[in-house]
């Protein structure tokens, strides 16, 4: 594990890929999903001063994974927004790494990094079918929003 870096952006869109192509079957390609304004605002201009996020990486120091966060604003086109200084997290982990620790892991990494960065709340957005969606629950988040087959999440880093 180690914190993501400016050249990670292309990574980073990787996994906004992956995020929108979780479901078996759907295949919507990468300048597809990257055109979509709420896509777009979760890598658009990474890194700024306020992003932080982890990669996963294997042995030969390849990214098979990151979380990381980013701040919004009310008027920002994204799913999880909760209020102003309450950062959104977003996670993908490579399809050949999937179930083996490494999301449960970054997630972990990433809620640490935020409470060490005083924030005191983490929010998140999850379609309800997602496993996912128990992932988090069993880490800390709590549904505060459900709407249009989408949950938003919270947790108290306190
Ligand atoms: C969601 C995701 C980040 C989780 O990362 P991961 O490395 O696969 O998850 P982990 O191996 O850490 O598993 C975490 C928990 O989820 C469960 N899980 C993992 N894969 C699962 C699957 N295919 N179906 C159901 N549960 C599963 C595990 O049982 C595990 O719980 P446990 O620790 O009690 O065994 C990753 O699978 C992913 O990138 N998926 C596609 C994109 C996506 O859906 N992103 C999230 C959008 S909000």
């Amino acid at each position: 594990m180690r914190p993501a870096m400016p050249g990670d952006g292309a990574f980073l869109a990787d996994m906004v890929v992956e995020a929108a192509n979780w479901r078996a079957g759907s295949t919507r390609p990468r300048p597809t999903v990257l055109s979509d304004p709420v896509h777009r605002s979760y890598i658009a201009g990474w890194q700024r001063p306020a992003d932080h996020g982890v990669v996963a990486v294997d042995a030969g120091s390849h990214a098979i994974g990151a979380a990381w966060y980013r701040l919004f604003s009310p008027e920002s086109i994204v799913h999880g927004f909760v209020a102003s200084g309450v950062p959104e997290l977003i996670i993908g982990v490579s399809p050949l790494w999937r179930s083996q620790g490494v999301g449960r892991a970054l997630l972990r990494a990433l809620t640490d990094a935020a409470r060490g960065n005083g924030y005191a709340r983490l929010a998140l957005s999850v379609e309800r079918d997602n496993f996912a969606s128990a992932l988090y629950r069993s880490e800390g988040f709590a549904v505060i929003r459900s709407a249009g087959g989408r949950e938003t999440m919270v947790r108290s880093l306190r």
